[in-house]
């Protein structure tokens, strides 16, 4: 009767939800999150900016505070994100070359330390692929300091917390044919078959509409699973959130053994990131909406539980 308990008994998949830490004073926002969710994802407090703010200086507060809501409820918790070129704190975004490489590695190691036990996936690397038809590494500060940096990031993670489940995330790799998603594939073609510890794939799914949601998503995520990795949907939502969009990400997730579980970015609409576009399960004053129904009808297997309301 919830998507977290749902999920669960879909092989043990989980069903998340990105959390603010300046939300969890909203009895409104966590009487959903503790009934609806299995699985938690700090939206922002986990990224460089909000844990190593001065260099050498961590600061774990507000990425605590979500962790132990999670945790003291059998939530399960998914790291985001170590190495980003993005919410990079100024002193980094002024560093490069040996220097930049050593302070990354050095932030990677320090963070996976303190959550050792405590999270369970690691967003390691995000976002380092660029757009459009090159299938190039995007240009940031932490390519330039040397291609092999996202292989170093894996190294460092799994020496620091060598339980964790390791993943590289990212976004516009839902379409098999897209340069894009072909380059992140070799990627990982290349770290499994040199060694470099890699377990999972992120696709965050930030859909506009039904129209770029891709017929081929699960080939996509059956073609990444056979790579011997696991997928996580990690930051899905939808632009105006079209009940059939979302009941077709469920059913290709479904449908791929190796997909253990889905995210939403947020709760509530007025929870989003993409402010005016509704693209959430909740609307802003917490009511289910038509697309919660076909993603709970979806994880039940079709069959809709009784009493669920469906407009
Ligand atoms: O917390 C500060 C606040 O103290 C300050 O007064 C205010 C003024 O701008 O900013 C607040 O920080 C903002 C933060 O969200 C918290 O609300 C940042 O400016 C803002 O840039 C940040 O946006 C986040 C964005 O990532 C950038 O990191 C969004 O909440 C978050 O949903 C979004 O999430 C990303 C994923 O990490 C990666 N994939 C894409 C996804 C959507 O962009």
């Amino acid at each position: 009767s919830t998507l977290g308990a749902s999920a669960a008994e879909r092989g043990g998949r989980y069903f998340g939800t990105a959390v603010a830490a300046s939300r969890l004073g909203d009895s409104a926002y966590t009487t959903l999150l503790n009934r609806e969710f299995n699985q938690v994802t700090p939206e922002n407090e986990m990224k460089i900016d909000a844990t190593e703010p001065q260099r050498g200086q961590f600061t774990y507060g507000n990425a605590d505070r979500i962790v132990q809501h999670a945790t003291s409820r059998g939530m399960r918790v998914r790291g985001h994100t170590l190495a980003w070129h993005s919410q990079q704190p100024g002193w980094m975004q002024s560093l490069s070359g040996s220097t930049l490489r050593q302070a990354m590695l050095n932030h990677v190691t320090q963070v996976a330390t303190h959550f050792r036990g405590q999270v369970t996936w690691w967003d390691v690397v995000n976002e380092a692929y660029a757009d459009g038809s090159s299938g190039a590494r995007r240009d940031s500060n932490l390519q330039r300091t040397g291609n092999d940096w996202i292989e170093a990031a894996f190294r460092a993670a799994d020496a620091a917390d060598p339980n964790a489940q390791l993943c590289y995330n990212d976004y516009n790799i839902d379409n098999w044919n897209d340069a894009k998603t072909q380059a992140v594939y070799r990627m990982v073609q290349d770290f499994r078959s040199r060694g470099v510890p890699i377990d999972c794939v992120g696709l965050q799914s930030h859909f506009t509409g039904g129209s770029n949601y891709p017929s081929n998503y699960r080939t996509t995520l059956s073609s990444f699973a056979a790579l011997g990795v696991d997928v996580h949907i990690t930051e899905l939502d939808i632009r105006n959130a079209p009940a059939d969009a979302y009941r077709n990400v469920v059913n290709d997730c479904l449908a791929v053994s190796r997909c253990r579980g889905i995210t939403v970015w947020g709760i509530r609409d007025s929870d989003s990131w993409r402010s005016g576009e509704s693209p959430l399960l909740f609307d802003g004053g917490g009511n289910k909406k038509a697309a919660y129904n076909a993603v709970l009808t979806a994880l039940n297997n079709g069959t809709t539980p009784p009493g669920t309301p469906t407009t």
